[in-house]
């Protein structure tokens, strides 16, 4: 989703400082940027479609000490010079940079409009400026006017102000995260933390609800509806810019592929208390569900198979943008486990808002520590992976699965031998993920590459990592893949299968593997090219791709040299592995 970063303070290059803030934030998805800068004591605005990697901070004077900066995601309005923000009033002694979906502001800008105020873009955001500026003519201040014009706006939101003559900045979050970073020299308000983390490990959480007032010397929290001011505390972020970055690799996508090394060992360190305690929520709920989408989803998928096999427990998947739906059976005493990433997925937000309306508890599993998920479940879990950057979500994903399958094996009084059973898959990834490995995947992808579909079997906790896989090829390389059930095949989907046909059938050491072998016979009679994923080799195979024997935790690691393969199918293919299109690394918006 779009980025949002700005500053004021004592220092005077703020526009150079927005832009590289801007270029931290690139990995969210975005088709257009700017930023506008008071100079002197008049505001200039710099935007434009595509994007902002190519652009010189240098372009940007240095002679400004507030600005604010915008990549956008449109979602009202094409993607123009016009549509991309910020926007301003006439006068221009208000920008606005906005995160997020005013779902009313057709009325608003009609009235604005009766008003006398004229706009120049499609958007939504753009009655932001207008109606603080139309509601400073009643409180004649700032601040109160942009909460006056809050109480207005229905969507999810999360905006930046800035206004020339107080030289203030504001910031108001419903529901799209905005986190401030607390500098010596003045204060930053992002959309994430990348975009300050090399001015300051110091932040303090925006939350639902609350805005943020700040000159640069002073900042005032406060709630958006009361005004009330609110104390934060300062958080110090304990990883480095360089963990954020690419490091050795081209691409963050193969870097955190590769951060797997250790991502999963990270994942396990868990507070084994909080995990007991846990594990007796799930037993003791009426109904447990496990919510999330996309890769997470898969991940919940996977842990169904998990709390079946190993504690013999049922739980319920569901995805996150459709669990408003079940809401007729929630109860107090349900158990809701949402799963993110990003911590701030509109579609789990909503999701967790349902439960609550329910009186049911809510356990997060996410990665990134203080997001709103985070924040606003009853309890959470962090995988541990370290920052993800890249669109496709691929360490997150297996350090999701091994903090579920933890869970499983306390349910069952056995967290001692899941904890050894996932410090055993992690060191065999270790092993897994070495040059030679990656290469043969590399020289696979190669071969490949102009496949125009690829399927993708698996059965029980191979199952929904066939549907990943599928997600993965799909988002980064765009190449038509579909995952199934490998019992499903013959129902229908057999038809499409034709000479040489890249099929790959995800294989593990147990129950099911004698019938996923035949699933994949029953391809290979057709014609398909079976590349199989297996601890063992396997004569219907074209292609083996080795995996180590993992056990209950098979899922894990059968999905890694898939990711590898998306991976290299989208550099082969010349895609950006990093920024697929029309995606975005945190879908904010419903
Ligand atoms: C994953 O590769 C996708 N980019 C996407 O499906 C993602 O998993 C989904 O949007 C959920 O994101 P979250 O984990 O941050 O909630
Ligand atoms: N809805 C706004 C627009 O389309 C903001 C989109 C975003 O979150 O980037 O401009």
């Amino acid at each position: 989703m779009c980025g949002i970063f700005g500053y004021v303070g004592q220092r005077n290059d703020a526009g150079s400082l927005v832009i590289d803030g801007l270029k931290n934030l690139e990995y969210r998805g975005y088709d257009s940027w700017g930023i506008a800068c008071k100079i002197d004591e008049t505001l200039s605005i710099e935007k434009d479609i595509g994007k902002i990697s190519g652009i010189k901070t240098s372009n940007f004077s240095d002679s400004c000490a507030l600005a604010i900066g915008h990549t956008r995601w449109a979602t009202h309005g094409g993607v123009t010079t016009q549509n991309a923000h910020p926007h301003a009033n006439e006068d221009e002694t208000i920008a606005v940079v906005h995160n997020g979906i005013l779902e009313n502001y057709q009325e608003l800008r009609a009235y604005l409009e009766k008003k006398g105020h004229s706009f120049k873009s499609e958007t939504d955001s753009e009655v932001i400026p207008h109606l603080i500026e139309e509601y400073m003519k009643e409180t004649g201040d700032f601040a109160s006017a942009a909460r006056r014009a809050c109480k207005d706006f229905e969507g999810r939101f999360g905006f930046l102000a800035l206004h020339t003559e107080s030289n203030t900045l504001v910031a108001a979050r419903n529901g799209s995260p905005l986190i401030i970073g607390v500098g010596e020299d003045g204060y930053f308000i992002a959309s994430d933390i990348p975009a300050f983390l090399e001015h300051t490990k110091m932040v303090q959480y925006l939350d639902d609800g609350e805005m943020v007032v700040t000159d640069g010397n002073n900042i005032i929290f406060s709630n958006l509806e009361t005004g009330e001011a609110i104390e934060k505390r300062e958080i110090e972020i304990t990883w480095s810019v360089e963990q954020a970055q690419k490091g050795e690799y081209d691409h963050f996508m193969l870097k955190e592929i590769m951060d797997q090394k250790e991502s999963v060992a990270r994942a396990v360190n868990q507070n084994e208390d909080q995990i007991l305690t846990l594990a007796e929520a799930i037993k003791n709920a009426h109904g447990t569900f496990l919510v999330g989408c996309g890769t997470a989803a898969t991940a919940c998928m996977a842990a169904e198979y998990f709390f079946s096999v190993i504690a013999e427990k049922h739980v319920n998947f569901a995805p996150a943008s459709e669990f408003k739906l079940y809401h007729h059976f929630l109860k107090p005493k349900s158990l809701v486990i949402v799963v993110s990433q990003s911590g701030e997925t509109a579609d789990v937000l909503e999701a967790m808002k349902v439960a609550k309306s329910k009186g049911s508890k809510v356990l997060a599993i996410v990665n990134s520590e203080g997001s709103t998920i985070d924040r606003e479940a009853d309890y959470s879990l962090l995988i541990n992976a370290g920052p993800e950057r890249a669109v496709a979500s691929t360490k997150a994903l297996t350090g999701q699965m091994a903090v579920l399958m933890l869970i499983a094996y306390a349910m069952n009084d056995k967290l001692r031998e899941g904890q050894k059973l996932l410090l055993e898959t992690s060191s065999k990834i270790n092993d897994m993920l070495n040059p030679r490995y990656v290469n043969f995947i590399e020289e696979l992808a190669e071969k490949i590459q102009e496949k125009s579909a690829l399927f993708i079997i698996g059965k029980s906790w191979n199952y929904p990592m066939a549907l990943e896989s599928a997600i993965k090829i799909q988002e980064v390389s765009y190449v038509h893949a579909q995952g199934f059930a490998g019992g499903e095949l013959k129902h229908g989907p057999i038809a499409l299968i034709e000479e040489g046909t890249p099929c790959i059938a995800l294989v593990g050491n147990d129950e099911v593997k004698a019938d996923i072998i035949s699933n994949a016979i029953e391809l290979k009679s057709r014609g398909a090219f079976i590349i199989g994923v297996a601890p063992e080799n396997n004569e219907v195979f074209d292609v083996w791709i080795k995996v180590p024997d993992a056990g209950n935790a098979q899922a894990l690691v059968n999905i890694i040299p898939v990711q590898a393969l998306a991976y290299f199918l989208a550099v082969k293919r010349g895609k950006d592995p990093d920024m697929p299109r029309n995606l975005a690394k945190s879908v904010t918006v419903k």
